[in-house]
């Protein structure tokens, strides 16, 4: 099938301005956008410059904006989208050029969680034993791939560059209710300050757009429960 795809380009190097730039070309309707992708990098225009790498929905890397709603290009078939794609980069982090943003931002918020266990005691040389139950209260929030498609999505992120984020909070979770870590009051203590959870207005975008399916807005509401619970 023909298709026509625009993409937003910008070089901040050599634009003053983005602009747009539309493809014409042949493909396959099973081909994924990232395929479109590459064919006209490969084909009509070299220069053009996006971020990939496991092409399977694994590594995160390909979260774009296509025909308005985030989402992994290697994760979206042309026939799901149709023959008319406009395709921009993640809103709300400074454009590097064309499709890749500047992620430093998003990943300080991450680091800024602590998102590792934190557990001094000492165990000798056993392993530290937890239940199928205690494992399953944070399993759904293990699934991030930190692919910034939540984050980029929320109005709130967009109007306000110091709220912490939707994938912050998720990798927040994912640690405080893991029965093995020690760490869980202080992440709490991030999150409870002024960009932390309470910015989040409940809009929902997070979670429709997130590829692994994880419920963030429940993960955030549970965080906000937690924090209210452990002042009592
Ligand atoms: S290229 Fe790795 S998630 Fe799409």
């Amino acid at each position: 099938m023909e298709i026509s795809v625009s993409i937003k380009r910008y070089d901040p190097e050599e634009d003053d301005l983005p602009y747009w730039e539309t493809y014409q070309l042949e493909v396959d309707q099973m081909d994924r956008v990232l395929d479109v992708l590459n064919k006209i990098k490969w084909h009509y225009d070299g220069s053009l410059t996006y971020r990939r790498s496991c092409a399977h929905g694994i590594c995160g890397s390909d979260a774009m904006v296509i025909n308005g709603r985030n989402a992994l290009a290697c994760k979206v078939l042309v026939e799901d989208v149709g023959s008319r794609i406009v395709i921009e980069p993640l809103k709300g982090l400074p454009v590097v050029k064309d499709l890749v943003v500047d992620m430093d931002p998003f990943f300080e918020a991450y680091r800024s969680v602590m998102p590792y266990l934190v557990n001094d005691e000492p165990v000798g040389h056993q392993e530290r034993i937890q239940t199928p139950e205690e494992r399953d209260r944070y399993e759904d929030t293990t699934k991030c791939i930190l692919c910034a498609a939540c984050t980029t999505s929320c109005p709130i992120f967009w109007s306000n560059g110091s709220y912490i984020g939707p994938a912050a909070i998720v990798n927040a979770h994912r640690f405080i209710f893991d029965s093995r870590d020690r760490a869980g009051d202080q992440r709490l203590a991030i999150l409870a300050e002024r960009d932390g959870v309470y910015r989040c207005r409940t809009a929902f975008e997070c979670t429709e757009v997130c590829p692994r399916d994880i419920q963030i807005t429940k993960a955030i509401e549970e965080i906000k429960r937690e924090i209210l619970l452990r002042r009592k």
